[in-house]
């Protein structure tokens, strides 16, 4: 089978994405965990962008072995020196040139002619192969370029010594089939391609990103570039994820295989996810939340009779623990039976009536509360009340926050009969309102995941926070048009779960 060499440039396009931007020392942790995943290529940065950007390419050089090292430089001498004295440390160092192709960059952003910019593209990799021997050109906007013209620039950029050719779909703008017969004919075309490496860079803003990276992968296309969890500027970029995991397990259509050592995958998922403090969307595929729950009746006895009848992979391929049957309205039998007997409560055929019962009761709370967990489950075997009691009631709150410094929060409650207010800060008012509410409940909890979405300006914000004690979750959702007071809102209800569950009792 053909290996196909994954680049990631989760921290050179992802960690362009405004917020997500991480310190050299989170970079380097990064890098670390990508080697650790046994990617061929960590793209580590944009040398000449910042000092900052600089040090962190030459640390990871320094730091980081067994991929290739390299970082991003446009079209320019001194941009060129940058990376070649950022990446020289590593064993295996490569300067990545970017310059465009298409018209409408030659014309609005270069202002130059066709063969203006194909000779400033040629010497730029004659310069930079005096300076490192692994030298990758990028094609900007391929995609929308002029094919013959494409053609022409990569073999001559070949002939200048590149040793990867990358044809980037910069602005999201291929479609699969399309795609994949430009990277075929460009393949057949270009008298020279069996000098250099055929890569290609797709952005997400059709969704497609994945789709067509999968296609140039077909179509002979030797590495693959790519972001954990899809990072990367507007839409993003092709998951990392996706592509390796779609190699794997269609491997027998696309007869090729990467180096990814796929058990790491959900490790450096969390990793990008919590320091790049970008939330992974619960439907994302094989790293959402959901990417292997199961909540219908019908999926859930399917699975629970065979795993591969409802899943093509196993979560352990991908490092994730287990499968996880979400127990909701939609539910069936076998699925409640199968969690209660986890749970010790065994009903034999004797038991039908009994089951039947436990089954009616079960409905009833489900039909309530979006997901029915374990607590839940022994009130309703053992008929006790399974509605949360609201410990903990939101009276009042007020925050504030400003351009330069941290945000200020004063929470009021009502807990068991008496009003309790407290303050707290943070880095953005909500977290500085939660911070006063764990002031106030001092429990020993912290947020596992906050995610807040919202449809537009005057809509709601719809609020989901995960709440972890111990190795428990208590998931909880609120909305409001205020997202600070939704988001304390969905922090109080899972805390009020959690007493509940624990009977007030809750020891650290
Ligand atoms: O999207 C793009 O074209 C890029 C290049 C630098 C490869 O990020
Ligand atoms: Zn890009």
């Amino acid at each position: 089978m053909r290996k196909v060499d994954i680049f990631d440039t989760t921290l050179r396009d992802g960690e362009q994405v405004p917020g997500a931007s991480l310190n050299r020392d989170e970079k380097i942790q990064v890098a670390h965990q990508l080697a650790e995943l046994g990617v061929d290529v960590i793209e580590a940065g944009f040398a000449a962008s910042s000092p900052g950007d600089f040090a962190a390419v030459k640390n990871i050089a320094e730091q980081v072995e067994g991929p290739v090292i390299t970082a991003l430089a446009r079209a320019v001498e001194s941009d060129i020196v940058a990376v070649a004295e950022a990446v020289k440390p590593a064993k295996r160092p490569r300067i990545h040139i970017v310059l465009g192709t298409s018209d409408t960059h030659l014309k609005h952003k270069f202002r130059k002619s066709r063969q203006q910019i194909m000779d400033m593209g040629v010497d730029a990799v004659k310069f930079a192969k005096d300076l490192c021997e692994d030298i990758e050109y990028s094609t900007e906007d391929a995609s929308r370029s002029d094919f013959d013209y494409l053609c022409e620039t990569v073999e001559a950029v070949i002939d200048a010594g590149a040793t990867v050719v990358n044809i980037p779909d910069t602005v999201g703008y291929a479609v699969p089939e399309q795609w994949g017969n430009l990277i075929s004919r460009l393949i057949a075309t270009v008298p020279n391609i069996g000098k250099a490496k055929v890569s290609v860079h797709c952005h997400n803003d059709l969704g497609m990103a994945t789709a067509n990276s999968l296609a140039a992968i077909k179509a002979g296309a030797t590495q693959v570039e790519c972001t954990i969890n899809g990072v990367g500027e507007r839409a993003g970029n092709a998951s990392l994820e996706e592509i390796v995991m779609a190699v794997k397990m269609r491997g027998d259509f696309y007869d090729a295989r990467t180096g990814i050592e796929t058990t790491q995958i959900y490790a450096t998922s969390l990793l990008v996810r919590d320091l790049m403090h970008m939330p992974v969307q619960r439907n994302k595929a094989i790293v959402g939340s959901n990417a292997f729950a199961h909540s219908s009746g019908i999926h859930q006895d399917g699975f629970l009779k065979h795993r591969e009848n409802y899943e093509i992979m196993s979560p352990s391929d991908v490092g994730i623990e287990k499968s996880d049957i979400v127990l909701t309205a939609r539910s069936g039998r076998h699925a409640l039976r199968h969690r209660l007997e986890l749970l010790g409560y065994t009903y034999d055929e004797n038991q039908k009536e009994e089951f039947e019962k436990v089954h009616v009761r079960f409905l009833n709370v489900a039909d309530r509360q979006k997901e029915v967990a374990d607590e839940d489950l022994h009130r309703i075997v053992t008929d006790m009340p399974v509605e949360v009691p609201e410990q903990y009631l939101l009276e009042d709150f007020r925050v504030t926050s400003s351009h330069s410094g941290q945000a200020d929060a004063s929470v009021r409650l009502h807990v068991s009969g008496e009003t309790i207010e407290e303050g707290g800060v943070g880095d953005n008012q909500i977290l500085a309102a939660l911070n006063a509410v764990d002031r106030i409940t001092k429990l020993p909890t912290y947020v596992k995941d906050i995610q807040t979405s919202s449809n537009g300006r005057d809509s709601a914000h719809h609020v989901q926070v995960s709440v972890g004690f111990h190795d428990q979750s208590f998931n909880s959702h609120a909305s409001d048009t205020d997202v600070v007071k939704a988001s304390i809102q969905a922090y109080l209800h899972s805390l009020n779960q959690l007493v509940a569950r624990h009977g007030g009792l809750i020891v650290e």
